[in-house]
């Protein structure tokens, strides 16, 4: 395995000169772009790494997977009444289509206005469960928010800001926009490695077991809309393309992240900063093809 890693690094390190770190939220325009690293985690708990794979970068979108997560267990799938479940061909931070008279939710939970919506239904403190979740189910007591990031993105998020009160407006929302906004700003600045994420990954791979103090869960159902989320709008809007191309539930971040679970095998974490014109990482995306081609990754 620690061969592939590295000829894996090899092919793919140039890649992430075509990129470029993402700047829309000033802080985040400070990654370092030669950053790369790579952790997978497997189903026996071996851990295999190269590279960044230890460097902590803010984990951004990748979080709507797990505030999907903590919803999903608050509410089950009535979630799905404010929230849809399709794919779409809009950019991740679309907000347009949320004024149609015929729209009644936004298409899915990985596109901005969908987490939103999503982190609105977590019961109780929003972010403090996220933040308690993520440290759990990585047994990384020390993640913590980067104040700087969050307060960056707090400062500059009127695009997300639109979203939130044209939700609330449309009665997609019931409480203060403003208020969730500060949890989703805040859960996008959660600070994580390439093995935090492989490890989140492996456990919803896995089938999300060890929540019991959650109460009563459907472990299937959960891992089940985790991973079919993941694959139709994980990697926003060509998700269909990197489905074909990679085919693995994954999750991308403009940190520079990406989360892949492998059903049933692995857990995936990469981090290399420079993005495409999509807001996915471009060596990282390469990345996870190298990977799939050479260890028969894709679940199609
Ligand atoms: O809301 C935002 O724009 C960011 N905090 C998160 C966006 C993101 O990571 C999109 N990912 N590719």
């Amino acid at each position: 395995m620690q061969k592939i890693l590295e000829e894996v690094v090899e092919e793919n390190r140039p890649l992430a000169k075509r990129g470029r770190v993402a700047s829309y939220i000033p802080a985040l325009a400070k990654a370092d772009p030669n950053h790369l690293g790579i952790c997978i985690v497997d189903v026996n708990g071996d851990i295999y790494k190269i590279g960044d794979a230890d460097v902590k970068f803010t984990i951004q979108s990748i979080s709507k997977v797990i505030s999907l997560m903590l919803a999903l267990i608050d509410n089950g799938e009535k979630v799905f009444e404010k929230v849809g479940r399709e794919g779409t061909e809009d950019p991740f931070n679309t907000l347009y289509k949320l004024d149609f008279p015929h729209i009644e939710k936004p298409v899915n939970p990985m596109i901005n206005a969908g987490a939103i919506a999503t982190t609105a239904q977590i019961k109780g403190d929003k972010f403090g469960r996220i933040l308690e979740l993520i440290r759990r189910i990585t047994g990384n007591a020390d993640i913590d928010y980067s104040r700087e990031v969050y307060l960056s993105e707090k400062a500059t998020g009127e695009k997300n800001r639109a979203i939130a009160h044209l939700m609330k407006a449309r009665g997609i929302i019931e409480e203060d926009p403003e208020e969730i906004l500060d949890h989703y700003f805040k859960q996008c600045s959660i600070e994580v490695t390439a093995c935090d994420l492989a490890k989140i990954a492996v456990f919803i791979a896995n089938g999300c077991s060890g929540l019991e103090s959650y109460g009563k869960i459907d472990r299937k159902t959960l891992s089940r809309n985790l991973l079919a989320i993941m694959t139709i709008g994980g990697m926003y809007n060509v998700s269909g393309q990197y489905a074909a191309q990679v085919g693995v539930p994954s999750k991308s971040g403009v940190g520079g992240g990406i989360m892949a679970a492998v059903p049933g095998r692995m857990g995936i974490g990469v981090f290399s900063p420079p993005l495409d014109e999509n807001g996915n990482s471009i060596a990282g995306c390469a990345i996870m093809k190298s990977l799939s081609d050479r260890l028969d990754l894709s679940i199609f």
